[in-house]
C-alpha cells in the first residue's frame, strides 16, 4: 500500500545553516511548528494545509533567519524568499500560504 499523499496549500523551508542557527533560527523552527500544531495548520490536522521543513543554507547567510515559501497558485509555481525572519512574520507567511492569499512583501530577497 502506498504512503498516505497529503495534498497541502504550500511548502515553507526555515534555514538551519550555522549563520542562521547562530540568528535563531533553530527556535523559530519549533516556535513555526508550535503554531502550525496549535492554530490546525499543519498539513497532518484536520483542515490543516501547510509543510514546514527545515532547509540547508538558503543563501541569506549574513540576514538570517532565512525562510523560503513555495506553492502552485493560478496555475503556476511562486516563490517567497524571506530574510531577517522573525516569528510574527512566519507566521503571517504560513497563514498566507494556507489561505491562497497573497504572500507578504517585507524583508523578500529573491525572485
Ligand atoms: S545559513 Fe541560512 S541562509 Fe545561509
Amino acid at each position: 500500500m502506498p504512503p498516505k499523499y497529503f495534498k497541502t496549500s504550500g511548502h515553507l523551508l526555515v534555514c538551519q545553516g550555522q549563520n542562521c542557527q547562530a540568528r535563531g533560527s533553530a527556535l523559530l523552527y519549533r516556535a513555526l511548528w508550535n503554531h502550525l500544531e496549535r492554530a490546525s495548520l499543519a498539513y497532518y490536522k484536520t483542515g490543516g494545509t501547510v509543510r514546514l521543513t527545515e532547509s540547508g543554507c538558503l543563501g541569506a547567510c549574513s540576514s538570517g533567519p532565512a525562510l523560503c515559501a513555495y506553492r502552485q497558485r493560478e496555475g503556476k509555481l511562486e516563490e517567497g524568499w524571506y530574510a531577517a525572519v522573525d516569528f510574527p512574520l512566519a507566521v503571517r507567511v504560513a497563514q498566507a500560504v494556507h489561505e491562497g492569499a497573497a504572500l507578504p512583501e517585507e524583508r523578500k530577497y529573491g525572485p
